[in-house]
């Protein structure tokens, strides 16, 4: 078993953002792509609702995307970037249907023939959806394209240790093979993050266990630059179930996609009440930020631990059609969503920090380039777009791969493999040096701080209370860890402690970052992105 292993552009991460890039950087050279888990193991295949693009030329533009996607940005949004999701994403989308993604048409033939969605803050029907298994599709269609092109060799269940920098270049990543147990080292001209974003940091979450913020966490301790880390997306309506017990971690709660609420669903509090009225004039379909703080605050009065989602009003086999895999689990879990109302709850479902690209995906490392949700460029601002994320991973893989082309031309450069060659054996990786339980315990106190304290409500208090948690956790892990678990462990305590500081520094309250103690948007001071690196 060979531990080294050499390509023209590494991709770390399986989901929409390295598939995208995997397929055009094979037009150029040889391809690796590392996943931790299984390559269908993504964020990409739990996603919902759809993907966005104006392709209804007569109702809808890209002038219209991109003025929503600025407006729920929230003051933060880089014009130059969304201009480039809005526009590229369209041609990005079709060739996606080239390639034989299906998506539901319309049975009139509004909108070039395909079911265009409405999601919140859209103010056009331009979301395009695969039942309510978009992501599912979109994955199977790049994935299917991939596994033909010889070029591209992935290495599954393989997860990113640290980043190789020689001579202040990126030349690749230090990994752990976790079927083999043992070290690998894969060199490469172009190194690619796209490795998602860190839901699992918080207790609650829509995000797949594999969220830890891997690449966003390597690329930090590589010296790259990382910024907008306070800003995470909390999805109004995930499921919820028991009554969950905060002293053990929770599984990702099952989200309720807001196309539900796009098809007419409404929110109920617990007193039976329609609450969206009182909170914004576009109710149930207002940005998400200010639905999550809604429901947040109907909680807290009637003292709940989630609000309902009445879908009373929707005709049942429309529901049974447009949303079948809601309606299955649903029913698997003892609710027929025909006829009962859902519990629902905010989950962190999205992050729209991470590291610092260019439009093009480069960081301020040469050789090392990020798309996607680990990746921040001004896309989504302060809230994301409901449907902009796919979209996002789609467009900024694909140019990110083409902007890396040419360092894989780069003559002059070689790499150099000497001192990766003395690597372990199979199976020499030694055991953990913390137990089990403590991993545990650790991982708990990391998700119920940032839950409790980072969370949709934040004040001066509660960050700081997080901060020292979080710096507690730190000094227990002060080694280099070994396993997957320390692995995983040791990058969400990082990124947690940089979303937290971030959060403690903005003194103002934009889009998803709400400060209790300070409840206005201060344009004068804070419509600027926060950035931290090291040193
Ligand atoms: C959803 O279906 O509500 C999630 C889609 C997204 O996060 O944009």
């Amino acid at each position: 078993m060979p531990n080294l292993e050499k390509c023209d552009f590494l991709i770390v991460g399986g989901g929409i953002a390295g598939l995208s890039a995997a397929l055009e950087a094979s037009k150029y050279g040889k391809v690796i792509i590392l996943t931790k888990d299984k390559i269908s193991e993504t964020a990409t295949k739990k996603a919902q609702g759809g993907i966005a693009a104006a392709i209804d030329q007569i109702k809808d533009s890209t002038e219209f995307h991109f003025e929503d996607t600025i407006n729920a940005g929230a003051g933060l949004c880089e014009e130059e970037s969304v201009r480039i999701l809005v526009t590229e994403g369209v041609e990005r989308v079709k060739e996606l249907i080239q390639m034989g993604a299906r998506f539901d048409r319309a049975e009139t033939e509004a909108g070039g023939g395909f079911a265009l969605a409405l999601e919140g803050a859209h103010k056009r029907r331009r979301i395009l959806h695969a039942g309510d298994a978009t992501g599912e599709e979109i994955q199977r269609t790049l994935g299917a394209k991939i596994v033909a092109d010889k070029l591209v060799n992935i290495h599954q269940h393989t997860l990113g240790i640290d980043l190789i920098i020689e001579n202040g270049k990126c030349i690749g990543v230090k990994a752990l093979d976790l079927k083999n147990k043992c070290i690998k080292y894969f060199l490469a001209k172009a190194t690619i993050i796209t490795t998602g974003g860190l839901g699992q940091a918080y207790h609650y979450t829509t995000n797949p266990e594999v969220a830890t913020g891997d690449g966003i966490a390597m690329a930090y301790r590589a010296g790259a630059v990382v910024t907008d880390m306070e800003f995470v997306q909390f999805h109004p309506t995930s499921l919820v179930q028991f009554e969950e017990l905060k002293d053990i971690i929770a599984l990702p709660r099952f989200l309720i996609s807001e196309a539900v609420r796009g098809e007419g669903a409404v929110l109920l509090n617990n007193k039976d009440e329609r609450f969206m009225e009182k909170y914004d004039t576009q109710k149930e379909l207002a940005p998400r930020d200010i639905v999550s703080r809604a429901i947040y605050q109907e909680m807290q009065e009637t003292r709940s631990d989630h609000v309902h989602l009445s879908l009373a009003k929707l005709d049942h086999e429309k529901i049974k059609k447009r949303f079948p895999v809601i309606y299955k689990t649903c029913l698997e879990r003892g609710l027929d969503i025909t006829r009962d109302n859902i519990p629902v709850a905010p989950a962190a479902h999205y992050f729209m920090g991470g590291i610092k690209t260019d439009i093009e995906g480069r960081t301020k490392t040469p050789g090392l380039y990020a798309a996607g949700e680990c990746a921040s460029l001004g896309i989504h601002g302060a809230n994301r777009l409901a449907s902009n994320s796919l979209l996002d991973g789609l467009v900024f893989g694909h140019r990110s791969a083409a902007a890396a082309k040419h360092e894989t031309q780069d003559t002059r450069y070689k790499i150099q493999d000497t001192k990766h060659k003395a690597t372990s054996k199979k199976g020499s990786i030694a055991n953990s040096k913390l137990k089990e339980a403590e991993l545990k315990r650790f991982k708990l106190i990391i998700k119920s701080s940032m839950w409790d304290n980072v969370g949709i409500v934040r004040s001066k208090e509660s960050l700081t209370k997080a901060l020292k948690l979080i710096g507690e956790v730190e000094k227990r892990l002060n080694y280099s860890p070994i396993t997957k678990e320390e692995i995983e462990l040791k990058n969400l305590t990082l990124v947690s402690k940089l979303t937290t500081k971030a959060a403690l520094d903005r003194t103002e309250s934009r889009g998803a970052h709400y400060r209790r103690d300070f409840p206005k948007t201060d344009d004068k001071n804070w419509k600027k992105h926060l950035e931290y690196h090291l040193n």
